[in-house]
């Protein structure tokens, strides 16, 4: 099965179910300070799982595009991808475990066909957080699972969530595929990792909240949150060892192979180079192309971005490709995957373009890097490349510390990454530039701070239009319970006086405690009455409109405080450039 006629089965099978399908939300989450991209199908959703109402109903189905940049450098194995596509359905408080094991089952074995005795599934065997999941082991028995296909697993198996460090989570069942390879030992089972048994699917009955202490208490509504990688699913159903040997890959890696002129099993080692560049620019193509998308930075999502495009095109120079070539390769993600995602063919001309320009920054200076690199090699005193050098490499040639690690690894050479940030951190000192790598930690909440901070961003885009005109759309939004950060296009500095003017357009609003509510409506009437907000989905989607007053309209999911008056006082704390033509705003709210 193909990995397209997959993802249209699975929304299929569970539209047949009442499923309501939803368009995958941007790369870049919205809202939340502590990650960087979307992980998982559930982590756009966390506000519904946590009680607040969907305007599509209490059971969703979608096909969503995450990034996991954790191990950017495993790339390269069968197994590892930034990029990847999750399948997923939801139950908001509606049907759940009976119901979601049954359809499981249902689809894995009649949808696609895969025999019963190639499945094996995991339940949680239970501990002071939670009791042992008989309930989820019976009914895999009665739809036909065999008793000795069960396994009961600990917390650290069969546990799943929350995305952060706090937010909502539960005990799982996990679901697996025997590839019939030979048991590694007597007590190989499903928690092995030795390639026997693959996961294909984790269905997580979400019914806790977990909190910065660690404790755990009952969620307001009991949720199913099911997630089912595409391309690892398509392999097993393709028979293949890994997903590089998909359709999802055959184009990217033929492309890649005309450009080099060798094959992609040539060797391992070129074998490792193809699977680099095709993931890392799969992954490149979908974040610049993101209806949020972002371009090669020195910071944040656009750092992540840099780090797989430089690291794309050092592996493009070891295969021999020509430089200024990667483009044929985006062009061949995008060529394959627009149908699916149009914003990639709204933005191919913006990702062919930031592709070339990274590649036109970068392939001068990697070569004077690498020869750089080698004189730093040659010179070592000991087995390590200090902080300073690594620094110069990365303030003159442009090589991420993770690329000097990954080099210098490559030789048996070790770098010292502490001193490198000390160098990097003085230099920002003198620079008066922003930290990088802030991002860890717990995902978003529906806390009052930043519930507040939220309704505030609303008012200030309406403000910032209405002071600078309509050319001013959002481009970004970070909120945590200290301030709100909220990026918009616009060409210029602001002067103090427009600040001045939207700071206190902002506490008019407040003043004047105007009503926050919201209105759920199709798409189509959210463009029409000109809602603020991203339209491009194929869905015929119901949103919610939230309005202030006359003041300000957007597509948004919430939460938001009921009355502006709630928010006290507004105060700007900055302004400045966020990338060409987006500027960034940080505020905060003040006790009146
Ligand atoms: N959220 C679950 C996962 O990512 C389904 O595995």
């Amino acid at each position: 099965m193909k990995t397209t006629e997959l993802r249209d089965k699975y929304l299929e099978f569970f539209k047949s179910k009442e499923h309501a399908i939803i368009a995958s939300a941007s790369l870049i989450p919205e809202n939340d300070p502590t990650v960087l991209f979307t992980t998982a199908g559930m982590h756009p959703l966390v506000p519904y799982l946590l009680g607040e109402k969907h305007p599509m109903g209490t059971r969703l189905t979608d096909v969503q595009k995450c990034v996991r940049t954790g191990d950017i450098d495993e790339v390269g194995d069968s197994s590892h991808c930034t990029f990847f596509e999750m399948l997923g359905n939801w139950s908001l408080g509606d049907y759940f475990k009976k119901e979601s094991i049954s359809w499981s089952y249902e689809f894995l074995t009649k949808v696609l066909e895969i025999p019963v005795e190639k499945l094996f599934v995991t339940v949680f065997e239970g501990d002071n957080d939670a009791p042992r999941d008989e309930e989820s082991a019976s009914i895999w028995q009665e739809a036909g699972i065999p008793k000795d296909h069960i396994f009961y697993l600990p917390k650290k198996d069969n546990w799943w969530g929350p995305a952060g460090v706090t937010g909502p989570c539960g005990p799982d069942t996990e679901i697996f595929y025997d590839t019939g390879k030979p048991k590694c030992s007597d007590h190989c089972d499903p928690s092995c990792s030795c390639g026997k048994y693959l996961e294909i699917w984790n269905n997580v009955f979400m019914e806790y909240f977990k909190h910065e202490d660690g404790s755990f208490t009952p969620l307001s509504q009991k949720n199913v949150d099911t997630g089912m990688g595409l391309d690892r699913t398509c392999a097993v159903l393709q028979g293949k060892e890994s997903v590089f040997d998909t359709d999802a890959f055959t184009g990217i890696l033929s492309c890649i192979a005309s450009l080099c002129g060798k094959a992609y099993d040539s060797d391992e080692d070129t074998k490792r180079a193809f699977r680099i560049i095709a993931d890392h620019m799969r992954a490149s193509v979908f974040i610049i192309g993101d209806p949020k998308g972002v371009t090669p930075s020195n910071v944040d999502q656009g750092y992540i971005l840099r780090r797989l495009l430089r690291r794309a095109i050092r592996y493009s120079k070891h295969l021999g490709i020509a430089d200024g070539s990667l483009h044929i390769v985006a062009e061949k993600v995008i060529n394959q995957y627009d149908d699916f995602y149009p914003e990639l063919k709204t933005n191919h001309d913006k990702i062919i373009d930031e592709i070339n320009k990274e590649e036109e920054r970068f392939s001068k200076a990697l070569t004077g890097g690498l020869k750089e690199f080698d004189k730093v090699i040659s010179k070592l005193e000991g087995n390590t490349i200090d902080g300073k050098n690594a620094f110069r490499l990365y303030d003159t040639f442009g090589f991420p510390i993770e690329m000097t690690v990954e080099l210098a690894g490559e030789k048996g050479i070790k770098v010292d990454v502490d001193g490198y940030k000390a160098c990097f951190a003085e230099h920002q000192k003198k620079s008066g530039a922003g930290a990088v790598g802030k991002f860890k930690g717990g995902l978003a909440d529906n806390t009052e701070a930043t519930t507040r901070l939220h309704t505030a961003t609303h008012l200030l885009l309406a403000s910032l239009r209405k002071i600078l005109g309509d050319t001013v759309f959002q481009r970004g939004s970070n909120i945590t319970a200290e301030r709100l950060r909220f990026d918009f296009s616009f060409e210029r500095k602001l002067t103090k006086e427009e600040l001045a003017q939207v700071e206190a357009m902002v506490n008019e609003v407040i003043e004047k405690d105007m009503t926050v509510s919201f209105e759920e409506m199709p798409i189509e009437k959210a463009r029409e009455i000109g809602a603020m907000g991203i339209f491009d989905s194929k869905y015929g989607e119901m949103v919610k409109v939230y309005t202030v007053g006359n003041f300000s309209k957007e597509i948004c999911g919430g939460p938001h405080v009921t009355h502006t008056g709630e928010l006290g006082g507004f105060k700007i704390k900055k302004e400045e450039s966020s990338s060409a033509g987006v500027r960034r705003i940080k505020a905060v709210l003040i006790d009146k």
